[in-house]
């Protein structure tokens, strides 16, 4: 029998992120020295006192409440208080299988299109597709790291005719690695106020903040309309535990309750064992914030590293501020790419790949022009848990200590260099 697809499901590719990870694992597997500078997976181990945690819980096997074990949602909400200074209700927070779930969840529940800063994560357009929405990149400009302005958004937001509008603001950003400043979220606060814009803020990478200035999230600025996601994958380095979490203000009640019905429908609860296992990382911040904070500075060295290798290169890059990500372009070597028969950042990464054994993203996969030579770069090539061991206590690094602690960073820019001139 041939099966009927539903074509909103069949027509979706896999996952980028997920498809260039496995292909230059089956090229490493194949013998060929791959740099993978493909897939944004923390390298580090979970700090200690969680898995002490989850061995200790392992014996719970019981349903959880769907929203999520009551102690972690307010763990959560004390946290975002004291830490950003958010004010989000712990009755309020769910708790899912990751907050890519949850931020699906919220897309198929809200009407409305789907703004977000091109570049952007590459789930976002799929997960828009799914539920048939208009989706809607809107251009960034490079001079400001690629973060969305205010006046950007008002020009998206004054041509639309749905009352209501979604836009999903990732800060610190995947792909660009920038954070926006907190004049840039006072002034988007406004147009989402004048256009009615829920904001959905992608804070996944929020305590990977390794720039000058504190981090602050557009729930500072516009707490009535910003449901606030994170989780755990990425600053407690524990992806694969699939925890994440929605915090949603209280103007904004309404959805929690078909949001429950949702989750109740679907995935029921997180894993009990992880949810006790993670409550230790919110509710005594202090046992593991040694280890996130030494984390966090060895994802601002080696963002700084590649920063300046890819500026000594050549390409364009906005320094990175954040997350684990650069989003150089190679528009200064545009004639010598076209005259070797690449004109798409696909066929460029593609040609790097098959050529160099870099492995990294074509920028068209964050909604940015097929033409336009930007790529996404995961800068995580290395052995976490040797660097935390290795890591000057000092943070200060030379360009000898640079080669020796990122070897394969090096490597990575070397060949790129190689291939370039
Ligand atoms: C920007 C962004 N948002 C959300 C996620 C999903 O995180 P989680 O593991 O909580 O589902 C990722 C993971 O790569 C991400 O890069």
């Amino acid at each position: 029998m041939q099966p009927i697809i539903n074509k909103q499901i069949s027509n979706l590719k896999e996952s980028a992120t997920l498809f260039i990870n496995q292909l230059a694992l089956n090229l490493r597997s194949e013998g060929r020295s791959i740099c993978h500078l493909g897939f944004g997976e923390s390298p580090f181990p979970v700090p200690e006192p969680m898995q002490a945690a989850l061995r200790e819980n392992s014996w719970r096997k019981q349903y959880i409440s769907g929203c999520g074990l009551p102690e972690l949602r307010q763990a959560i909400a004390g946290f975002f208080k004291s830490e950003f200074g958010y004010n989000y209700s712990f009755e309020n927070i769910f708790i899912g299988p990751g907050s890519k779930e949850l931020i699906f969840q919220l897309v198929y529940l809200l009407e409305g299109p789907l703004m977000v800063p091109a570049p952007s994560w590459v789930s976002y357009g799929p997960q828009a597709k799914i539920r048939s929405k208009i989706f809607i990149p809107i251009p960034t400009d490079f001079k400001k790291g690629y973060r969305l302005q205010a006046e950007e958004l008002e020009k998206a937001c004054s041509v639309q005719k749905f009352s209501q509008k979604i836009l999903i603001l990732n800060n610190p950003s995947n792909p660009t690695g920038s954070v926006h400043a907190p004049d840039e979220l006072r002034d988007l606060a406004e147009v989402c106020r004048k256009y009615e814009v829920i904001v959905i803020s992608d804070e996944i990478y929020a305590l990977i903040n390794f720039g000058k200035q504190a981090f602050e999230g557009i729930a500072n600025y516009y707490p009535e309309g910003t449901i606030t996601t994170s989780g755990i994958s990425k600053a407690f380095s524990a992806g694969g535990w699939r925890l994440g979490f929605a915090m949603i203000p209280d103007d904004l009640k309404e959805i929690t309750r078909p949001l429950s019905a949702f989750v109740s429908e679907t995935f029921s609860c997180v894993s009990a064992p992880v949810q006790y296992a993670v409550l230790p990382a919110f509710d005594n911040y202090w046992s593991v914030k040694k280890h996130v904070e030494l984390c966090r500075d060895i994802h601002g060295a080696a963002g700084n590293y590649l920063y300046q290798c890819f500026t000594e290169i050549g390409l364009n890059c906005p320094e990175p501020q954040g997350a684990f990500y650069l989003f150089p372009d190679f528009e200064n070597f545009r004639d010598k790419l076209t005259s070797r028969g690449i004109l798409s950042s696909e066929e460029l990464s593609t040609r790097l790949l098959e050529e160099t054994g870099v492995a990294l993203l074509p920028g068209s996969d964050f909604y940015m022009p097929k033409d336009f030579f930007g790529v996404r770069v995961a800068s995580v090539d290395y052995n976490g848990t040797q660097l935390m061991q290795d890591f000057p206590e000092s943070g200060e690094l030379t360009p000898d200590l640079y080669r020796s602690l990122f070897p394969g960073l090096t490597e990575a820019s070397e060949r790129i260099e190689k291939w370039l001139h």
